[in-house]
């Protein structure tokens, strides 16, 4: 088996290219932080749109604050530019996300001036900075650890918004059809080892660290994600009413919290409809599902006489060509997520309709791994073999545990520096405010692999 390679279109040898990227990853981010928090007006900034978010003014002041403490005073070595206690209020870990609008927190004119102005200085710094000789700074990693972060809260105050009541506020142009081309229902994933993890992708976080080797057993894995149309004949078969579909905690959790179907949806009559940012319609049958919790997937998926995908099955079937036993970073390569590839960085406000996105299938025909939906995974969240928390404990490793399920290759409203083959994102099972769907997969027959 070969090991991994980056491979030639990553434009990663060149500090010139580095910075560049730099500069452009943290710019788009900060276009979609304004647009997301100049959409509404100040009351609404500083509101509370459901106890499992902070108010936007909070991500709009703690993304500022994270990248002034990591790149202006770590990397820059500089002075706080506000008092001390601000960094508490900021300190996500200090405060869970229901207290913070108690909070002292910057107004939304204070907040605005304070990340242009740690902005700022960060394009200067970045200018002065070498990006090797120090861990932090090899390959510009602490920098493309902050355009992450802040388009991670660029999705979480998209969920804010999904979550708030009141006039549309936001608009985007449709995602693509799908071609209509005839695709199999499910591609058979050969058997075999595979490199999982990275080691060698400079802006990778820890968790997606070291790469190594993993076998798999050959399985059966959904060419699409699951859509609304498939979901609702679950619903309509009594899925909800039926405890043998459900983890045994998932029916407790489904008949204490009541749940008949995905968060944002409600029958009128015949119909199922759907709110989302604003506007309610009917549910397009071909759209994957999404906002279900991971026991709505377990349960489909067992009543669908199949599984969830584990996230090593998941991974292979997203970065492993069998035909030249390599790797790569996407399903269809190497090559940057472009906009006739995947449905990223809330271009669209929504997933596109399943088999979209021909152009990137992984090399076995599977579509849509990368974007649309976020894909829970039948794995918990822990830390590979050789896991070293960096370069803060808090951004994985206390995480690591049985109570988190893994979901894998982002969905619209991730931004591709913070999506690719080997990145982990990680959730309770029970939430579903998140943007994310799942595609099953199922064990070979005797006689299969
Ligand atoms: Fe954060």
């Amino acid at each position: 088996m070969r090991s991994e390679a980056i491979g030639a279109g990553t434009a990663w040898l060149s500090d010139h290219a580095i910075r560049s990227r730099i500069v452009e990853d943290l710019t788009r981010a900060r276009r979609r932080t304004a647009l997301l928090t100049e959409a509404v007006d100040d009351d609404d900034l500083v509101r509370q749109h459901s106890a499992l978010m902070s108010p936007l003014v909070w991500d709009l002041a703690h993304i500022g604050n994270q990248e002034e403490l990591w790149l202006l005073r770590d990397v820059g070595g500089r002075d706080p530019l506000l008092p001390e206690t601000v960094d508490q209020l900021y300190d996500a870990f200090q405060h869970p996300r229901a207290d913070r609008p108690a909070l002292p927190l910057l107004d939304p004119a204070e907040s605005r001036r304070y990340v242009t102005d740690v902005r700022s200085r960060v394009i200067d710094l970045l200018d002065g900075t070498p990006l090797h000789g120090r861990r932090l700074t090899e390959g510009g990693f602490v920098f493309g650890m902050i355009a992450q972060h802040e388009q991670q809260h660029a999705e979480t105050m998209l969920a804010t918004h999904q979550l708030r009541h009141g006039e549309p506020v936001l608009d985007a142009p449709g995602p693509p059809r799908a071609p209509g081309d005839w695709l199999p229902a499910e591609v058979l994933v050969p058997g075999g080892p595979f490199t999982m993890g990275t080691s060698v992708h400079p802006w990778a976080l820890d968790n997606e660290r070291p790469a190594h080797q993993v076998q798999v057993r050959a399985f059966w894995l959904d060419t699409v994600p699951v859509s609304n149309a498939g979901y609702q004949e679950f619903i309509a078969d009594g899925g909800y009413a039926d405890r043998r579909w459900w983890d045994p905690a998932g029916w407790d959790h489904v008949q204490r919290a009541g749940l008949q179907a995905p968060l944002f949806w409600r029958r009128d009559g015949r119909d199922w409809l759907r709110r989302r940012f604003g506007r309610t319609e009917v549910v397009p049958p071909d759209e994957p599902v999404m906002h279900v919790c991971w026991y709505e997937a377990d349960a489909y998926a067992r009543w669908a006489g199949r599984r969830l995908p584990t996230e090593a099955e998941w991974e292979k079937a997203a970065r492993h060509d069998p035909a030249t036993d390599t790797v790569r970073q996407y399903p269809w390569g190497d090559d940057d997520p472009t906009a006739d590839r995947a449905n990223l960085g809330q271009d669209h406000l929504g997933p596109a309709p399943v088999g979209a996105y021909p152009a990137g299938a992984s090399p076995l025909g599977v579509r849509q791994l990368i974007g649309d939906v976020w894909e829970w995974t039948s794995s918990s969240f822990t830390g590979y073999p050789g896991f070293a928390a960096w370069p803060y404990r808090e951004y994985s490793e206390v995480f690591f545990g049985s109570e988190y399920r893994v979901l894998r290759g982002g969905s619209f409203a991730a931004d591709r520096v913070a999506c690719r083959g080997t990145f982990r994102n990680w959730d309770y099972p029970i939430r579903r405010q998140i943007f994310a769907g799942f595609r099953c997969a199922r064990d070979t027959a005797p006689g299969e692999g």
